[in-house]
């Protein structure tokens, strides 16, 4: 009999009870025993942890959040926690580890397992920005989401000849702004791959109002940031990793703070952008930051299948014993890749897709 823990890292996400759920039973069917670690990483710090049975997770598959709750802990910004989260897999008797995460859970788990320690991944991130994984499970709930707001935005903008600003979650990467974008006609999306020039934005708005569109609507991710150089409130997420590649360094923020990772607290840039285009245009404009309504609440039908499929592919990988690992979705397939594949460089938009939105702008 074997003993496996599981835990969910990094910021909550429509779809983690469904993981939870398919390793719980899948784990179950070959008769081993599951582990709810709590917390993230830090319930291995802290050695909280419970036992999960079919009972736990009976009911859980619609629900949002994660009923073993997660945190940004990083046990790497200090030794000691390293050597309890090891000490503690020891003492529990834990043979190995489900981790449910993204960019920065999986970087611990990439570290962890060169240190010996069994584990596989599960991709985990509404931003979708995961090398290797066509998709990972909560990015679909989160374009629903977004995609529903433009719509509802439309209508209160056309009324009142309004410019709505609509800011979605997308830290390095702009998938949920363009893919809500497209789905829900936006006339501008602005993301972080593409630096945006205010005065050519106020310009594509212009030429609308010229042709008698009163009113506009643009989607645009929280990482998105202008090419302009003489900005006041200028900050660099000087994260070391993963969306380093970027090079942003105009981000627009309320606030300095970082979290664990070394990441920095986004927001902010939608009432820029709103600020710019009421001064330079002379037309009303306001701003919807969608924020944690995006990861908030049930998961849609594709991200509860895709992770329950997830969930059963990561207890096969333990099965065969190949750690180190995390399952993608490739195609129609789940597919083992290397942990470090999916953490290596940030999955930007795919620009072609992108120009394909461009023939809806303005
Ligand atoms: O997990 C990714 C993400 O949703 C980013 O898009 C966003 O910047 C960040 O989480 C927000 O994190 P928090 O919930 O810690 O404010």
């Amino acid at each position: 009999m074997k003993r496996i823990g599981v835990l969910t890292g990094g910021g909550d996400c429509p779809g983690l009870n469904a993981v939870i759920r398919a390793v719980v039973k899948k784990s179950i069917q070959y008769n081993w025993e599951i582990i709810g670690i709590k917390n993230g990483w830090e319930g291995l710090i802290t050695g909280e942890l419970e036992l999960l049975t079919g009972y736990t997770v009976s009911g859980i598959l619609p629900k949002g959040g994660t009923i073993i709750g997660t945190s940004r802990t990083n046990p790497f910004n200090n030794e000691k926690d390293v050597q309890r989260v090891i000490e503690n897999i020891k003492k529990f008797n834990i043979d190995a580890i489900v981790v449910i995460g993204g960019d920065d859970t999986l970087s611990v788990a990439h570290k962890l397992h060169k240190m010996g320690i069994s584990l596989v991944g599960v991709p985990k991130t509404i931003d979708n920005d995961l090398s290797g994984t066509d998709f990972t499970f909560g990015f679909d709930t989160a374009v629903s989401i977004v995609t529903e707001a433009i719509d509802r935005l439309h209508t209160t903008a056309e009324s009142h000849h309004r410019v709505i600003v609509v800011e979605a979650m997308g830290r390095h990467a702009g998938w949920i702004a363009t893919m809500a974008g497209i789905a829900g006609g936006a006339d501008e999306i602005l993301i972080p791959e593409v630096p945006f020039e205010i005065e050519a934005v106020c310009e594509r708005l212009r030429m609308r109002y010229n042709q008698g569109k009163k009113f506009s609507i643009i989607a645009m991710a929280e990482g998105a940031y202008p090419i302009e150089k003489k900005l006041t409130d200028r900050k660099t997420d000087d994260k070391e990793s993963f969306g380093q590649n970027i090079g942003k360094t105009n981000l627009i923020t309320q606030t300095n703070e970082k979290d664990a990772f070394g990441n920095i607290r986004l927001g902010g840039i939608g009432h820029f952008l709103a600020k710019e285009i009421e001064k330079r245009m002379n037309v009303e404009t306001r701003v919807t930051v969608l924020g944690h309504v995006q990861r908030g609440g049930t998961p849609t039908a594709h991200d509860r299948i895709l992770a329950t499929r997830f969930g059963i592919a990561a207890v096969e990988l333990i099965k065969n014993e190949d750690f180190g690992t995390m399952v993608a979705l490739q195609g129609n397939k789940i597919v083992p890749i290397e942990i470090e594949e999916a953490i290596s460089k940030c999955k930007t938009v795919d620009m072609d897709l992108y120009e394909m939105a461009k023939l809806f702008f303005g």
